[in-house]
């Protein structure tokens, strides 16, 4: 992005070139797998080219696709975008592109939970270690760094919990010991604009772009932007890894980043609106929302964000029978029971606190209550607060 242009200008213009839109607004969309040759030489410049945006063949992108890439380069300041077909995906293809047997992987104990799992199930067996760090342990990760540390993986906030964690002096901490590790962020609730990760020195940006950059609950894409630096490892890795997304879902996504500031500060209002309301309510011991103090590392957040997503938890003051959770989950009018979040609708799922703490290896954190985590859509905040509160009624009864 230059400097002069504001975030919401480059999402409606990057990416957008004369090659790539052919007289549109938007891109082609331009499925191939076969891309055709005039000659030889020409064969042989697509050759060279084949990873610089060169037509090629059709596992290394397309005019559709080097549109989507130019436009989240340009949106989160990198050298390059790879592109997987979900989330999940770019965050077990990045650390794979960087590690190999005897490495060892510095993950944080809050992260998504498949990506723990692609950890304990996956690395395991490539004789890659992970050791497990709290989130709020700042710069006392310097301690957990070994000589065989090659990735380090933050989530900011934490998934579930949403604990933010002090994510500029973690990576001063661990590059004053050893710079050449791989920093890497899933950075999914930020949409990749409202923390800068490459701004950090992160070298690489995760996004299940299945969330935001879509915004409409109906695309699976995962992307990973990266700097200069790691780039050429990470595409041709991925590439070997047969990562790939179809031509029709990098223009559905290209064409949801448009929007996407503008849907950010409708999340952060109602999202904030409904938080607050929810923290003076007799049943809820604690609000975890990134922008309430209740919630750890709020001062970070403060420091390091320009805005707020629409997903955050709050903690009731008791666990939930099997029967006060049917009666509290089972009869909400707006609020939809649905995995996923990052779209227009709002969502709601829970989790007990036993539940919680399987997924938080070496954390000292401990939840006593039913941890309710809603994602805040774009219905009226007063009719989803409406909502919420016959829910509440609900358990009194
Ligand atoms: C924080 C976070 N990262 C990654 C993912 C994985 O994304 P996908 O479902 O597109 O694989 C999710 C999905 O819920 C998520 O919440």
């Amino acid at each position: 992005m230059s400097e002069k242009q504001s975030l919401a200008t480059t999402l409606v213009h990057a990416g957008r070139n004369k090659r790539v839109c052919r007289g549109a607004v938007n891109p082609v969309v331009q499925r191939a797998s076969s891309l055709v040759f005039e000659n030889l030489a020409q064969k042989k410049e697509a050759t060279v080219n084949r990873a610089k945006q060169a037509l090629f063949y059709g596992r290394r992108g397309t005019l559709t696709h080097f549109a989507l890439q130019d436009l989240m380069c340009e949106m989160e300041g990198g050298a390059g975008c790879y592109l997987y077909p979900c989330g999940a995906a770019a965050a077990s293809n990045a650390i794979l592109a960087f590690v190999q047997s005897g490495d060892n992987v510095l993950m944080t104990g809050a992260a998504y939970e498949p990506t723990q799992d692609f950890c304990n199930k996956i690395l395991s067996k490539m004789g890659v270690t992970t050791t497990y760090y709290d989130p709020m342990a700042g710069v006392k990760i310097a301690e957990l760094v070994r000589p065989n540390t090659k990735v380090l993986f933050l989530e900011s906030p934490s998934s579930l919990t949403f604990e933010v964690p002090d994510v500029p002096n973690i990576v001063k901490a661990v590059r004053k010991i050893n710079p050449e590790i791989v920093i890497m962020i899933d950075n999914t609730w930020a949409g990749g604009i409202l923390f800068k990760a490459l701004e950090h020195d992160i070298d690489i940006s995760i996004q299940a772009g299945t969330k935001y950059l879509v915004g409409h609950s109906d695309v699976m894409i995962g992307t990973a932007v990266s700097n200069a630096r790691c780039w050429d490892q990470l595409r041709e890795n991925s590439y070997l890894m047969g990562q790939m997304v179809d031509a029709d879902t990098a223009y559905t996504t290209a064409r949801g980043i448009r929007s996407l500031a503008v849907r950010f500060k409708q999340h952060t209002e109602s999202g904030i609106k409904v938080a607050k309301w929810l923290a003076e309510q007799p049943e809820v011991k604690a609000v975890y929302h990134p922008a309430l103090p209740s919630c750890p590392g709020y001062e970070f957040f403060v420091r390091d964000f320009t805005g707020s997503a629409g997903l955050f938890s709050f903690e009731l003051t008791e666990k939930l029978s099997r029967e006060q959770l049917s009666a509290f989950m089972d009869h909400f009018e707006l609020f939809t029971m649905a995995y996923s979040w990052g779209g227009f609708e709002s969502l709601i799922l829970y989790n007990q606190p036993e539940e919680i703490k399987k997924i938080r290896p070496n954390i000292d954190r401990t939840l006593t209550g039913t941890l309710i985590r809603l994602h805040i859509g774009f219905e009226d905040a007063d009719e989803l607060i409406a909502d919420l509160k016959a829910g509440f009624e609900r358990l009194k009864s």
